[in-house]
C-alpha cells in the first residue's frame, strides 16, 4: 500500500520488521511445506495520522476453524470483561429490549455475563474454533466477519442494536469504510459503537513493538480515531484510557450530534498534540528504540547461551512471533515456550520454530530464566509463578526494556 486505508492520504513508512509469518500460524511439528510470510512494515498518513501496515495478509489466512487465542486465558482479563459487561448494563442496555452486538466476541468471554443477565445479544465472531466455545456457553454467535452486508443482514433479522461492541477486533480490521457503513446500518439512532485497541502512545513509549504483527492493522491514536468518526459521518465522544494489554483506549463513537463529548477527548487530543505523537519524526525515533530493543535482547540471550545458561519462553503470544522473527530468535536461543492454549501445545512457533510445551513442562525442571513473552499479564504470571523464582530462576522482561528481574 502507498495510500492510507482511512482517509487516501498519503503514506509515509517508517519501520520494517522484514519477513514475518501468521502470527497465529503455529505449525505441526512434522510439517514441511511452504509457511506464508509477508513484509511486515509501517506507515503514518501524512494527512489523517493514522499509523497503519504496509502490506495486508488475507483475512481468512488469519481468522478461521484453526484460530487458536482464547480470550478467557486470563484471569485479569475474565475480571476486566465481567466489569465491562457491568457498565454497559447499567449505562447502554437498560430498556428491557435492549440488543447488543460483540464483534470477535472469541469465546464469549464478554457475551456470557450479558446471556446471564437475559440480554438480547449476538456475537459476530468469523473464527468458528472459538465460535463453537461461545455458543456451548449458551451464547447467540454468527459464524461471519462484521462488514456491511453482515450488518444490513443483522439489522433485517433482528432490529437495531443499542450497543456494538468490540475489544481487540476492529483493529484487525483494515476495511474500516465498510465497517462503518455496517454500524450506520445496525446502529440505534442513540445508541454507541465502543471498541477498545492498543493505544499507540503506549507503543512508543514502552517501545513495544511486539504489538505490531499481521492481524493488527491499525495502530490507533485518538487523533487518527476522531478523524475517522469524523470521516466516516460519527463522532468520538468518549476516549478512555485503559491498563489491559499493555495499554490501550476505549473508544466511544456515536452518531453526529447525538452525544455531548466528554472532555477526555479534546484532552487526549491536545496530549497527543503536544507530544506529536503521529509525526514522522516521532513514530522514525520509535523505530531507532525499536532495533536497540532488539539488539538488547539478542545480546542478552547469546551471552546467557555463552554461559550455558537455560532459557525457556513463557507465553506462545501472537505478539512474540514479532520478536521471535525479528531478533532471530529459535530453539537455538530459546529451548520452548510454555503456554496454556491447548491447540498451541504440540505444536511450533511460526517462522521461528520453537517448540510448545504445556505449562507443566515450565516446572520439571524451571530453568535459569524465563523469557516472559506474554510481559502485558507479566503481574499475573509472576504473582502465580512465585516457586520459580524461589527456585533460583530470573524473568527476563523486554517491555519497556531489556532487563532480568
Ligand atoms: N474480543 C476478544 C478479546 O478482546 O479478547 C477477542 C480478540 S481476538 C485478538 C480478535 C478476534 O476478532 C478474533 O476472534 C477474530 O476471529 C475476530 N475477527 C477478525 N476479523 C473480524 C471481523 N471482520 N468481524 C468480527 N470479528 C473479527
Ligand atoms: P495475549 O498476550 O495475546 O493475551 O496472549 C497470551 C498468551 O499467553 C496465550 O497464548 C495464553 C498464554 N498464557 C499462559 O501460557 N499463561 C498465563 O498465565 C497467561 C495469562 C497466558
Ligand atoms: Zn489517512
Amino acid at each position: 500500500m502507498t495510500s492510507c486505508r482511512i482517509c487516501g492520504g498519503r503514506l509515509h513508512e517508517f519501520g520494517d520488521f522484514g519477513t514475518q509469518p501468521l502470527s497465529s500460524g503455529f505449525l505441526e511439528p512434522d510439517y514441511i511445506g511452504d509457511e506464508y510470510f509477508f513484509r511486515l512494515a509501517l506507515g503514518v498518513c501524512a494527512s489523517c495520522g493514522m499509523v497503519q501496515l504496509m502490506e495486508e495478509v488475507p483475512r481468512h489466512l488469519m481468522f478461521n476453524g484453526h484460530y487458536p487465542y482464547l480470550s478467557s486465558g486470563s484471569s485479569v482479563m475474565r475480571k476486566h470483561f465481567e466489569q465491562t459487561a457491568q457498565y454497559f448494563l447499567k449505562t447502554e442496555l437498560t430498556s428491557p429490549d435492549s440488543f447488543a452486538v460483540e464483534l470477535g466476541c472469541n469465546d464469549g468471554i464478554m457475551l456470557k455475563a450479558l446471556a446471564e443477565a437475559g440480554v438480547r445479544h449476538l456475537g459476530v465472531e468469523p473464527s468458528e474454533s472459538v465460535a463453537d466455545i461461545a455458543r456451548r456457553l449458551g451464547i447467540r454467535v454468527t459464524t461471519e466477519f462484521f462488514q456491511e452486508s453482515t450488518a444490513t443482514e443483522i439489522r433485517e433479522a433482528e432490529g437495531p442494536a443499542q450497543l456494538i461492541y468490540a475489544a481487540n477486533t476492529i483493529c484487525h480490521i483494515p476495511y474500516m469504510d465498510s465497517i462503518f457503513r455496517g454500524v450506520d446500518a445496525l446502529l440505534a439512532p442513540d445508541g454507541v459503537f465502543v471498541f477498545e485497541d492498543p493505544y499507540l502512545a503506549d507503543i512508543v513509549e514502552k517501545t513495544s513493538y511486539d504489538q505490531i504483527y499481521d492481524e493488527h492493522y491499525y495502530f490507533f491514536s485518538v487523533t487518527s480515531v476522531a478523524a475517522m468518526a469524523e470521516r466516516f459521518g460519527f463522532e468520538l465522544v468518549n476516549a478512555e484510557r485503559l491498563e489491559v494489554h499493555g495499554g490501550e483506549v476505549r473508544y466511544t463513537i456515536a452518531r453526529k450530534g447525538r452525544r455531548t463529548p466528554d472532555p477526555s477527548v479534546a484532552e487526549l487530543l491536545a496530549e497527543e498534540k503536544a507530544k506529536r505523537l503521529t509525526r514522522l519524526d516521532t513514530l522514525k525515533a520509535f523505530f531507532g528504540q525499536v532495533e536497540r530493543s532488539r539488539d538488547d535482547l539478542v545480546s542478552l540471550l547469546r551471552k546467557l547461551r555463552a554461559e550455558g545458561r537455560t532459557v525457556v519462553g513463557y507465553g506462545a503470544t501472537a505478539k512474540s512471533a514479532t520478536v521471535a522473527n525479528y531478533c532471530g530468535i529459535g530453539p537455538d536461543l530459546v529451548s520452548f515456550v510454555s503456554d496454556t492454549t491447548p491447540n498451541k501445545q504440540g505444536r511450533l512457533t511460526p517462522g521461528s520454530h520453537i517448540p510448545v510445551r504445556p505449562r507443566e513442562a515450565f516446572e520439571n525442571p524451571y530453568p535459569d530464566y524465563a523469557l516472559l513473552f506474554a510481559w502485558n499479564h507479566s503481574e499475573e504470571i509472576i504473582a502465580k509463578e512465585t516457586r520459580f523464582r524461589e527456585a533460583g530462576g530470573k524473568w527476563i522482561l523486554y517491555v519497556p526494556h531489556v532487563r532480568v528481574v
